[in-house]
């Protein structure tokens, strides 16, 4: 609230009280003013008017009124009612813009505020401040991923690692909600990934974290499809959608550069896979161990994907797979 919005409803409420005052003490102090001369009989014990004087004009102006009362609400009910769709998608609308307004200021590095800063200058980046939890020092600022500035150190041998993490412009092509939900609050234990829901120890409570969402969805490759041709080869199909877990050469935490979140799959560990493990695998992924289902028909209980694999794209990517 600015001040203007403050005089606005000081307006609105004061004017009308001092109008109404004005009229009453107007009327009260006019010389013979009824009031005065039947002072300290109450009302209840006065004596009833006669019927002329009820059944009278008096009676047709009260009808009057009423019948003028009753049509200003007839009209004023589907009058207000009408434009009801208008207002609730105008709100649904604002709502959603201030979700993505917070989700973007939560995703950047909160500001720093000058020591010698005044009042109004904090007032400024006040919200930015509050909110900013820096997704972006490891995911980018442009959502892009990339190597976490401070490497990691694993847990097996102690040794500090540069480790990826994944681009987020693009998050659900690969996921659904539920799982980038779960992933925000909980975290990845073992990876830098922390946790950062309030019931998780962290600092975000449910509806920073669906803002954070919803600033994703801004992202048009949050919205369309992988850019995949028809006739993509296995390993075209494999840089498109499993490089970004997997490493570009299907490395995963097997290269000596950067680690990523999927296994490799190079080396003949892909190929020393049963068959059918590794084509079930990809049609069904394994969902709470992050690796996603990629069929279009995956086994009950697997969410169908948003963008799934034809079963010539599984073949062909396995295939490739299985040559790294
Ligand atoms: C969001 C990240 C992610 C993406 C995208 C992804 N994977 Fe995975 N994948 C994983 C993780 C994590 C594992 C390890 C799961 C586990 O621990 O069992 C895995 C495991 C696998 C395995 C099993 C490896 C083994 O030795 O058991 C295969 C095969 C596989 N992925 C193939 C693919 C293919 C093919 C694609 C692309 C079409 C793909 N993955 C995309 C994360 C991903
Ligand atoms: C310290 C670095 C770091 C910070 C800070 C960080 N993340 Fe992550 N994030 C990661 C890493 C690394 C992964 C991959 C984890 C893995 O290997 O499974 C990840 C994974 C994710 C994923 C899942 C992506 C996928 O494809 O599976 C989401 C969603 C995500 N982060 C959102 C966020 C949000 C939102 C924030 C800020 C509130 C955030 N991250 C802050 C490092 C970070």
């Amino acid at each position: 609230m600015d001040s203007r919005d403050v005089l606005l409803v000081a307006a609105i409420v004061l004017v009308p009280i001092a109008l109404m005052w004005a009229v009453f003490l107007a009327r009260s102090g006019r010389p013979g003013a009824p009031a005065r001369a039947k002072i300290g009989i109450p009302q209840a014990m006065r004596p009833g008017e006669p019927d002329e004087v009820l059944e009278g004009p008096r009676l047709e102006r009260i009808q009057t009124w009423g019948l003028i009362a009753t049509l200003a609400t007839a009209i004023f009910i589907p009058a207000y009612w009408l434009p009801e769709v208008q207002r609730q998608e105008h709100f649904q609308e604002r709502f959603q813009e201030e979700a993505e307004h917070r989700g973007k200021l939560i995703y950047s590095q909160a500001p720093e505020l000058d020591e010698d800063a005044d009042a109004v200058s904090f007032k400024a980046i006040e919200e930015a401040i509050q909110l900013g939890q820096n997704c972006a020092f490891c995911h980018g600022g442009n959502l892009g991923g990339g190597p976490v500035p401070t490497g990691f150190v694993d847990p097996l041998t102690g040794d500090r690692v540069e480790y990826n993490a994944p681009s987020l412009d693009d998050v659900f092509q690969r996921w659904d909600e539920e799982v980038i939900r779960f992933t925000i609050e909980r975290g990845r234990p073992g990876t830098p990934m922390p946790a950062w829901g309030v019931a998780y120890g962290g600092p975000m409570n449910q509806q920073a974290v669906s803002d954070v969402i919803a600033y994703f969805k801004t992202f048009p490759g949050n919205n369309e499809p992988p850019e995949l041709a028809e006739d993509a080869t296995g390993e075209e199909i494999f840089q498109a959608r499993c490089a970004v877990c997997h490493g570009p050469n299907g490395e995963g935490k097997e290269g000596d550069g950067i680690w990523y979140q999927g296994m490799a799959l190079w080396q003949g560990d892909a190929a020393a896979l049963d068959e059918s493990v590794h084509y079930q695998t990809i049609v069904n992924g394994r969902r709470f161990a992050f690796m996603p289902a990629f069929g279009e028909a995956p086994a009950q209980g697997v969410p169908i994907p948003t963008y799934p694999l034809t079963e010539e794209q599984i073949e062909a990517v396995m295939e490739y797979e299985r040559s790294l």
